[in-house]
């Protein structure tokens, strides 16, 4: 094995050789990428996660929106960079391979799957979630509880009730209880050696938007685009109604549970926001992409970010933030309104709508970046099969199908958002860190659309002093506390100190010594500072969602890398 292998590098005018022979419809144009985006974006995180996060750090959650519209505008401006560039399928993986070699890529295209198939299993669970709900609101049905949840909540309810019963706790105090749901679907599924529980909805949409995919991208385009006028239309009803019953004094105070409060939502927030980089995965199949990519990417996260932000603030004035911790929380702000219990119907079938429109894009981007993985021999063959007259990437489609269905036999949905969230942020990172090297090669390849220079050499150590004025003024106790490592309470209610506590703050250091690496290489180096704040922001997103979510992260990458050696080093076409 050589060393230098690992790094190989593909150039760009090979890569766009490459994709010339390959026949994908080139059908898209600046409107369908925009809708494609807002298709992707507005989801099961703006109808279901903000309500979690709405209740963790009250009305300030709007700052939570604001930070992370900002950190994904400046990954933005990366991703339009990269895919004017290099206009071809694959998004972050092809641009890594472009600007760190073969390794990267292949960690890349890895990562990837946590947000494009585990994403689609959060989108699929949320979905099914409310489509039961809706269902179950028909007078006179009711969907089977063994026929709405994985086994595995099942028995954990199931064993919760249970020991309450044996121990002899009332079964009318049991019956009430948010976890009777779980026992009965235990109790009642039809036992074939053990109960049979899985969630029938979530596999239902799975197959039918992996069957309308593998049909072809006109189709799913059109599918799409209906969606998004559709979810857009209900999300500024939402707005527009909601503003006249706002009640202001629900927005005081503005931050009840403090900073720490409000950046308990980081992965629910940052999740609403997952699916701009999405358009760029669509690339070949672009009429203009130099042109139209960077347009798309932008228009659909500002809209976004627009109507997220009116959102939470009209949610959190309809109702006080402490009723929020709903999986349904646009619908069920409604219902506390009187005369507007009505919308909450409506909000409910739209959320429907929404988040199988998010699906749709992510169960087509998924193929089509294994189908790159697999024309530069990372991956097998069939990978990158295109079927001859829906010209899809139909294996891969399948593949794809797959692995978003079994698992949704058995994950729990928090751990799920939490694990499309950091590996996202992954990927962000590293695409933000790809245009900050292309930059410093000054006879490297060039894009049609480039990053606005802005020297950070004079912005970032205003930026550090800054973050250093807010810490130590606003947020003294916290800030001396976390360098002391005092002694803290954890979520179970038991002091920790010592290692316990320090454990927990290893990736925040591992952001700090970053943060001040950067600004120091910065002012040498005069970097660009949009990609550069893009990398810092996601990179400190991550480091808040804990040592959990990064040990199984590494976790991950570890087995991709094991699959890496084993396959991609031997069959990469760049070896040749
Ligand atoms: N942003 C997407 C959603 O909220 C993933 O569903």
């Amino acid at each position: 094995m050589s060393f230098s292998n690992l790094f190989r590098k593909k150039s760009v005018s090979d890569i766009l050789a490459n994709a010339e022979q390959h026949s994908l419809a080139k059908r898209l144009g600046v409107r369908d990428l925009t809708a494609f985006g807002i298709a992707a974006i507005i989801g099961a995180g703006i109808f279901s996660t903000i309500g979690r996060a709405s209740y963790e750090g009250g009305p300030a959650v709007v700052f939570l929106f604001i930070f992370t519209a900002l950190a994904c505008a400046f990954t933005a401006f990366a991703y339009a960079e990269f895919a004017s560039l290099v206009p071809v399928s694959g998004s972050a993986y092809t641009y890594s391979y472009v600007a760190f070699g073969e390794l990267f890529a292949w960690v890349i295209g890895w990562a990837l799957i946590m947000e494009y198939a585990i994403g689609n299993i959060v989108v699929a669970i949320s979905w099914s979630d409310y489509f039961t709900n809706l269902l179950n609101g028909i007078n006179g049905v009711h969907i089977p509880e063994w026929l709405t949840m994985d086994y595995f909540t099942a028995k954990e309810g199931y064993e919760l009730i249970h020991n309450q019963l044996e121990n002899g706790t009332s079964f009318e105090i049991v019956k009430n209880s948010q976890e009777f749901e779980k026992y009965l679907a235990y109790i009642n599924a039809p036992n074939i050696g053990f109960p049979l529980v899985f969630d029938v909805f979530a596999l239902m949409i799975t197959f039918l938007i992996t069957a309308l995919v593998y049909r072809g991208i006109n189709e799913s385009r059109k599918a799409s685009n209906i969606m998004v006028i559709l979810k857009v239309a209900v999300v500024l009803l939402v707005i527009i109604i909601g503003s006249f019953y706002v009640n202001t004094e629900n927005w005081n105070p503005f931050a009840p549970n403090g900073m720490s409060g409000v950046l308990a939502g980081i992965s629910s927030v940052f999740f609403a926001y997952i699916g701009f980089d999405a358009i760029s995965t669509t690339a070949e199949e672009c009429k203009n992409p130099q042109r139209d990519l960077p347009r798309g990417i932008f228009a659909a996260i500002i809209i976004c970010t627009i109507l997220y932000v009116a959102i939470a603030l009209v949610i959190t004035g309809l109702v006080n933030y402490s009723e929020l911790n709903v999986g349904d929380p646009l619908a069920y702000v409604f219902t506390k309104v009187q005369d507007l219990q009505w919308l909450s119907g409506v909000i409910a079938i739209s959320a429907v709508i929404a988040m199988a429109s998010v699906f749709v894009v992510f169960q087509l981007g998924q193929p089509r970046i294994w189908m790159t993985m697999s024309r530069d021999g990372l991956l097998p063959k069939n990978f990158s099969k295109i079927h001859p007259k829906y010209k899809t990437p139909s294996y891969a489609t399948i593949v794809t199908g797959l692995v978003v269905a079994i698992p949704i036999l058995f994950t729990d949905l928090e751990m799920v958002v939490d694990a499309c969230s950091i590996g996202t942020l992954f990927a962000f990172v590293l695409v933000c860190a790809g245009v900050l090297k292309l930059e410093s090669d000054k006879n490297g390849p060039r894009g049609k659309f480039k990053v606005p220079y802005i020297n950070s050499a004079y912005v970032m150590p205003v930026v550090f002093v800054l973050v250093c004025f807010v810490l130590f003024y606003f947020f003294k106790t916290e800030t001396i506390n976390f360098f002391t490592n005092a002694p803290q309470m954890s979520n179970s209610g038991v002091y920790e100190t010592g290692w316990e506590l320090f454990k927990h703050k290893i990736p925040m250091w591992i952001f700090i010594l970053i943060f001040i690496g950067m600004t120091a290489i910065s002012i040498i180096r005069k970097m660009t500072f949009i990609p550069l704040a893009g990398m810092l922001c996601c990179f400190y997103m991550m480091a808040e969602l804990g040592l959990k979510n990064w040990i199984f992260f590494l976790i991950w990458l570890i087995i991709g890398l094991v699959i890496y050696f084993i396959y991609g080093y031997r069959n990469s076409k760049l070896k040749k």
